[in-house]
């Protein structure tokens, strides 16, 4: 899990510096790829219940599991969430950021920061004896204090030797404490943060899902392990740790 996580935090700080206006989703596709597959990894998205894609490309207010096309081109001032996941000897890692394009509002810039906080608010109580719901509240309460809409139609999980497995790890308040977090434990948490309504719509390709009232989107995931202490960023690199 470790060696999967430590490969993908390196293909998604490739395609960073890749991101610029003129590229189109497609290209980011394709070069996610190849980024993937030279380290020895193999993209867990392509063909999972036929998703036709290596890495899930959302424009500005498409939310996430956009499909790369080459018709889309990336221009100044767009947000581009990028979600990608790869399985190396067996074990999955899952992760996504959103960056913005040459120059963004400041509004767009506060979204992607605020969405990115709150993924550290919740793992701040992501440790043995705790309890999973603690995650869900503390990523929700922050986000909404700004106004944002938590999207609810899509949570987190559990991730290992298969991409998606129990438990969900939702991005909002929950009425129990869920399952106690034990050491060991591998998650994906992935806050969904829209500036408008949280409500969702999916396209008619099936998979892009888009807020309801047109309004940016941003998305930041991690894979984490569970420890007694702080979880372990199986995703990030030390030097993307502030
Ligand atoms: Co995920």
């Amino acid at each position: 899990m470790r060696h999967a996580g430590h490969l993908l935090a390196e293909v998604h700080n490739a395609l960073r510096d890749f991101i610029k206006p003129g590229i189109s989703t497609l290209d980011i596709d394709r070069y996610g790829e190849r980024l993937i597959r030279e380290r020895g990894g193999v993209p867990n998205f392509l063909h999972y219940n036929g998703y036709p894609a290596s890495i899930c490309v959302s424009v500005n207010d498409e939310v996430v599991h956009g499909i790369p096309s080459k018709r889309r081109i990336l221009k100044e001032g767009d947000i581009v969430s990028l979600d990608a996941g790869l399985i190396w000897k067996g074990y999955h890692s899952d992760a996504a950021r959103t960056w913005g394009v040459g120059r963004v509002s400041a509004e767009a810039q506060k979204l992607m920061d605020v969405t990115k906080e709150s993924f550290f608010r919740g793992i701040a109580c992501a440790s043995a004896h705790h309890h999973l719901h603690e995650i869900s509240a503390a990523i929700g309460d922050y986000a909404e204090s700004f106004g944002y809409g938590v999207v609810e139609d899509l949570v987190g999980h559990g991730i290992g030797t298969h991409l998606h497995e129990d438990p969900q790890v939702p991005n909002f308040r929950q009425k129990g404490r869920g399952l106690l977090l034990c050491k060991g434990m591998t998650l994906a948490v992935e806050p969904m943060i829209n500036a408008g309504t949280k409500n969702v719509e999916w396209m008619d390709d099936d998979w892009t899902v888009k807020t309801a009232d047109g309004s940016l989107s941003a998305h930041y995931e991690n894979t984490i392990l569970i420890t007694e202490g702080e979880p372990e960023m199986l995703t990030l690199l030390p030097e993307d740790l502030r």
